[in-house]
């Protein structure tokens, strides 16, 4: 599957540190820059995936799972370290669950917002990346 747990560069210090991204550890142009706060534990976010888009997910604050798919494949990775950036790709499947009590997630994204980059529905989904194999 297309996605990597990248290392963020970061500056140590005992008076705190400072986690840096700068476009040689981000595979792409930045277009947009947002964020998931105020969470409730039970919610479930994502569930969708994207045609084009590609972003990187970092547990700034706290922590939370995200579980990953293709047709085939599925994997779950614990997000909880603000110096670890998950980078999804483009034609995978996402969701978010499991937040932590005050869990920051910050989304790096390639594009601006499109609602027609979504799909929304698993199935469509696995139609929609069988579609060009
Ligand atoms: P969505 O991306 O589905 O959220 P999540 O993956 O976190 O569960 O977005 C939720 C709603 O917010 C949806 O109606 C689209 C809207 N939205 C925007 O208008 N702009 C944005 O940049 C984002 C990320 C979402």
């Amino acid at each position: 599957m297309n996605i990597k747990l990248i290392d963020i560069p970061k500056i140590l210090n005992r008076e705190g540190n400072i986690a840096v991204l700068e476009n040689d550890v981000v595979p792409f142009d930045i277009k947009r820059v947002y964020y998931l706060y105020d969470i409730p534990s039970t919610s479930k976010r994502g569930g969708h995936a994207h045609k084009k888009l590609n972003q990187i997910l970092i547990a700034i604050s706290g922590s939370f799972d995200v579980v990953l798919k293709d047709d085939k494949n599925k994997q779950v990775i614990t997000m909880n370290k603000p110096d670890k950036g998950l980078l999804i790709s483009n034609n995978i499947w996402r969701e978010l669950e499991n937040f932590s009590s005050g869990a920051v997630c910050l989304v790096l994204a390639s594009e601006v917002y499109d609602e027609d980059d979504y799909i929304r529905n698993y199935k469509s989904f696995v139609a929609y990346i069988n579609s060009y194999k």
